[in-house]
């Protein structure tokens, strides 16, 4: 199992929006979810990914995603897809799985990183080189959004990794990262499950 978090600092908890774009960058959190789960073709199997959404009006709210063929993806509008299982939540007030493997609760970015459990790897331009550090079974990624960890989640987050881990000199969209990540793991011939698609 392959595990992301992503912090979003402004991206709506709510699903009052309609344009993505204006919902604080809700364009963004879809070419994470893309990059994550999307191939040529295929899907990623046995991946995980928890997005933390803490921009208004109800923050923060955990969207947390598990590779499921039943989840009804389209490329085209993975956004709406959000903002349906944000709606579901709203209906119920407590944790839904909103759509197959699309599940939403209200939880902090603190609490999700606490709760998960096994090698945990922070990624972040100052940390030790990818090259320098061994990934072990059911890694971990934190990675912050366009505009990064805020100061005091960083410092939370560097207490809890086991590593902190850099990609280079170059900074990267967060989306590109996931891709990094997953290729250095495909060629490791690490936790990899591909579905192809009919
Ligand atoms: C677009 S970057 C954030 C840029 C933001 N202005 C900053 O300085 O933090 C998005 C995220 O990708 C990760 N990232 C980007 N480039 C990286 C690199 N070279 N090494 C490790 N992590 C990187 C970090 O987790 C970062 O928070």
């Amino acid at each position: 199992m392959r595990r992301f978090i992503v912090f979003f600092n402004e991206a709506r908890s709510d699903p009052f929006w309609r344009d993505p774009m204006k919902a604080g960058r809700m364009d963004i959190v879809s070419n994470v979810i893309i990059h994550t789960f999307f191939l040529s073709n295929a899907m990623r199997g046995n991946v995980e990914l928890h997005l933390i959404l803490n921009g208004p009006r109800d923050p923060p709210k955990h969207i947390e995603m598990i590779s499921n063929p039943q989840t009804p993806f389209s490329k085209k509008d993975v956004a709406e897809l959000i903002r349906i299982a944000l709606w579901k939540y709203e209906k119920k007030k407590r944790k839904v799985e909103a759509l197959p493997g699309v599940f939403v609760e209200k939880k902090s970015f603190e609490e999700i990183v606490e709760e998960e459990e096994g090698p945990k790897y922070l990624l972040d331009r100052s940390g030790k080189s990818i090259w320098k550090v061994e990934i072990e079974e059911k890694p971990l990624f934190i990675l912050g959004d366009h505009i990064g960890l805020p100061k005091d989640k960083l410092r939370f987050a560097r207490k809890k990794c086991d590593e902190i881990v850099s990609l280079g000199s170059v900074t990267y969209f967060t989306s590109q990262c996931i891709v990094i990540l997953h290729f250095l793991m495909d060629n490791l011939g690490k936790d990899i499950e591909i579905w192809e698609r009919k």
